[in-house]
């Protein structure tokens, strides 16, 4: 299936014209890609779309996330960018489906050792941002996340995958909320897993890393030009999956 921007503006109409819906023959899009600043929502969102459609989940920053925590392990000094490119092409990590009931989304591995909360911690959020920068970080993983991607049937989230990862998905979505709105989904979240998070810390290091990840030279985050954006500022999580299951059935 080929990404048309007729098809996805006429989608669009769709949602907004209900009327119109029934009028627009389309088959259901195969890969949708979901981008946004942190904490917008797009992990809640993806999950719950993959499953109602039965597609793969695929959440990038994990990726990120995994090469993060390596450095940290590793006392590598994260502002060297040969050791860290090289380090992210050494690693093997893997993305599967959840094996255990413990809100995770997916389980992440590195080397075979699972992972998965060790890459949710603050101490890899500080810095995550600085690591997704280096050119050839990016490269290695956009390469595994676009062959994955390519298999069809996958809703896959992160910053770049409508602009640079898979410029060919049906469906692009970019989801958007204040950095307050996000902050405070973030931190009731963690009050939700039983832990103490601070508020401005947490809103802080949400605006610490949207600056970073707008600003930087290689895939920044951005809005495709493709894309159908929801300010979910005002939507709860059930109203924005409504949203985005009309776009992709
Ligand atoms: O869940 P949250 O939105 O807080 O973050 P994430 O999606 O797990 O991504 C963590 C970090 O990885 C982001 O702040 C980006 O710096 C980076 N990232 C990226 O550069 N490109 C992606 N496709 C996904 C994540």
């Amino acid at each position: 299936m080929t990404c048309s921007l007729t098809r996805v503006k006429a989608l669009h109409q769709a949602i907004h014209d209900d009327g119109m819906r029934e009028d627009i023959s389309m088959s259901q899009a195969s890969i949708i890609a979901i981008d946004g600043p942190a904490a917008s929502g797009k992990s809640t969102l993806g999950k719950r779309l993959a499953g109602t459609l039965g597609y793969l989940f695929f959440d990038t920053g994990v990726m990120y996330r995994a090469v993060t925590w390596a450095v940290i392990i590793e006392a590598m000094d994260v502002q060297d960018e040969v050791a860290v490119t090289d380090l992210a092409r050494r690693v093997q990590i893997d993305v599967r489906p959840p094996s255990l009931d413990d809100q995770r989304a997916c389980d992440v591995l590195m080397d075979g050792k699972d992972i998965t909360w060790d890459t949710r911690t603050p101490e890899v959020e500080a810095i995550v941002s600085i690591v997704s920068t280096y050119a050839g970080v990016r490269h290695e993983l956009a390469a595994q996340q676009r062959r994955i991607g390519l298999r069809g049937k996958v809703v896959m989230v992160g910053r770049d995958i409508g602009t640079v990862v898979l410029p060919e998905a049906d469906i692009k979505i970019y989801l958007d909320a204040s950095a307050e709105v996000r902050a405070r989904r973030r931190y009731d979240e963690l009050l939700g897993r039983g832990e103490h998070p601070n508020y401005l810390k947490i809103l802080a290091g949400v605006r610490m890393r949207d600056q970073i990840d707008s600003t930087r030279d290689v895939a920044p985050l951005k809005v495709a030009e493709d894309a159908i954006v929801i300010d979910t500022d005002r939507l709860d999580a059930d109203e924005v999956f409504k949203k985005a299951e009309a776009l992709c059935r």
